[in-house]
Parts: C-alpha cells; sequence; structure tokens
C-alpha cells in the first residue's frame, strides 16, 4: 500500500476501523471504501475544492460520455507506459478518467486523491476496487518512489511532490484545455473572450517523452449543459444574463479541444 500518515510520514497499515501507522495516529475508512488524509491544519477552508453541485454536474457530464474520446486516448498513453502499474490521479474529482482507464487497462492499480470530500466520496463509492484518498496535491500521502504514472487531468499539482512519489523512469501526465476549448460558451458568456494558455512543455528533472491533442465536437441537449456550466468555472464568471440565456438554450455544439504532454523522470530526487 502506497498511503502515507500525513502527520509523521511513516506507513500506514491498515486494521479493522482503516487505517494507523506505528506511532498510533490512525484515520477511520468511510463506508464507501476512502481514508480522509486531510488533517485539519492542512485545510485552508472547511470544504476545500470543488463543491457538490459541481461533483455532480461532473458525473452527469461523464455519463453522458462527452469526455469520452479524451479517456479513450488516456487509456492508450496508460496502455503504451504503465500497464501493470500503480497509478495516482491527482485531483481525480468523482473518479472518472481513472475509472475508465482501470476498466480498460484492468492490469493497472489506482489510488486517486482529491482534496474535495464530496468528490472523493462519489468516486469510491462507484469504483469500490480502487483506492482513494481525501488530500492536498501539495503534501502527498503517497510513500516516495512508489508511483510508475502519476496524473494530473485539469486539476492543480506540486511538482516537487510528483518527482518524490514516481519512482525513476516512472512518467507525470499532465492534460489540460486546448486554446479553442468550449470556444461557444465562452462567446456566449463574453464580450471578449479569451483563449485557454497553451499547456507547459517542460517538468524540471524530467524530459518531454510524447506529446498530443484531442479534437472533436460534440452536440449536448439543455440537461447536458446546465451540467457542463454548473461543473466549470463558468458557473460563476461571465455576464450574468448572458448565463441565464444560455441556460436555456435547447441545444448547442461544442467544440472539445485538450492537450496532453507525457513527462518521464530522469532520476530520483536526493531531498525529499
Ligand atoms: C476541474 S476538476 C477535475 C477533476 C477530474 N480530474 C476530472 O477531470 O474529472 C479539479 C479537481 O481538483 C480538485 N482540487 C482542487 N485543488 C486541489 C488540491 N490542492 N489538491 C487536490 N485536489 C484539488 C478539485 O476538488 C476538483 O475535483
Ligand atoms: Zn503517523
Amino acid at each position: 500500500m502506497v498511503w502515507i500518515c500525513p502527520i509523521c510520514e511513516l506507513g500506514l497499515d491498515r486494521n479493522t476501523q482503516g487505517w494507523s501507522c506505528v506511532n498510533q495516529h490512525s484515520f477511520d475508512e468511510a463506508k464507501e471504501g476512502y481514508v480522509n488524509l486531510l488533517p485539519a491544519h492542512q485545510k485552508r477552508s472547511k470544504n476545500p475544492g470543488d463543491n457538490l453541485k459541481m461533483v455532480q454536474g461532473r458525473r452527469t457530464i461523464h455519463d453522458s460520455q462527452l469526455y469520452q474520446p479524451l479517456a479513450e486516448v488516456l487509456s492508450s498513453i496508460v496502455k503504451q507506459y504503465a500497464d501493470s502499474s500503480a497509478l495516482l490521479d491527482i485531483g481525480c474529482g468523482e473518479g472518472y478518467y481513472g475509472g475508465f482507464i482501470a476498466r480498460t487497462v484492468p492490469t493497472v492499480t489506482l489510488y486517486g486523491i482529491d482534496i474535495a470530500k464530496s468528490a472523493v466520496k462519489l468516486a469510491a463509492k462507484t469504483y469500490c476496487d480502487q483506492h482513494f484518498a481525501v488530500a492536498g496535491a501539495r503534501r502527498l500521502p503517497v510513500a516516495t518512489s512508489t508511483i510508475d504514472l502519476a496524473m494530473c487531468i485539469f486539476s492543480p499539482s506540486t511538482d516537487s511532490e510528483v518527482a518524490r512519489v514516481l519512482r525513476s523512469g516512472g512518467h507525470y501526465l499532465e492534460v489540460g484545455p486546448a486554446p479553442s476549448h468550449l470556444w461557444e460558451l465562452k462567446t456566449a458568456l463574453y464580450d471578449q473572450p479569451h483563449e485557454h494558455k497553451a499547456l507547459r512543455r517542460a517538468v524540471s528533472g524530467s524530459t518531454l517523452t510524447q506529446e498530443g491533442e484531442v479534437n472533436y465536437e460534440k452536440q449536448l441537449n439543455n440537461a447536458q449543459l446546465r451540467a457542463l456550466i454548473d461543473a466549470t468555472p463558468f458557473a460563476f464568471r461571465g455576464h450574468r444574463e448572458k448565463r441565464a440565456q444560455l441556460r436555456e438554450q435547447a441545444s448547442v455544439t461544442l467544440t472539445m479541444s485538450f492537450s496532453w504532454r507525457l513527462f518521464t523522470q530522469m532520476k530520483q530526487p536526493t531531498t525529499v
């Protein structure tokens, strides 16, 4: 098991109630099967991360297969570089990508962390054979050099922590929106819409091994459109009236456009 104690950083062992380290720090396992490894003093707010409405919105759009072409590409990358491996999904949300990958590459062992408890709860409830913890990306409760591939999909990550948990030669997969992603929503909401910034092409201590884009169009009905707005910062950005009008549209065709970069860790860092 890769989980470590968020207080003393020693390995956690499973017992009847949950998880504990040799220093008797113990963490209950929730009935859904996840463990909360985010101590109160590491929280910056009462309920950090995405709220329940965003989590549910994301689940609805994932159920409607809006992001499936992206999930298929990510799965093929994992198959090529890291089958039979330990995968860490940082900022896993309600678990969609990890769930898709574990179903299509069943030899992987998947660990997911997210700072939002409601997201982890839903992920653990849905994907019972994976391992989930509530935790922040700044201090991963993951043992050093235990992960073969860490992925970060539209989520924040901390390079030094990714480097620490990856084994030497391990991979880091970063995925984000390409410049024109959801352009139709932006033009509907803003007077002067801006394209997304391009994903970075360098990570210290790693080499860029492969990169790519995924582009397609998708038609959404009104329920899917509303769920997408709820799941994204569009829920509270842009013109309020324009947003209200957009929410009433019967359907919309959207540009779905993503960039991904696969980095390979060159050597294990000497400092932890
Ligand atoms: C845009 S969502 C993406 C979720 C998932 N990767 C997906 O694509 O479906 C960003 C996620 O990052 C989580 N998050 C935000 N800040 C975080 C942090 N400091 N540590 C871990 N997770 C964080 C949020 O709670 C949210 O679930
Ligand atoms: Zn401990």
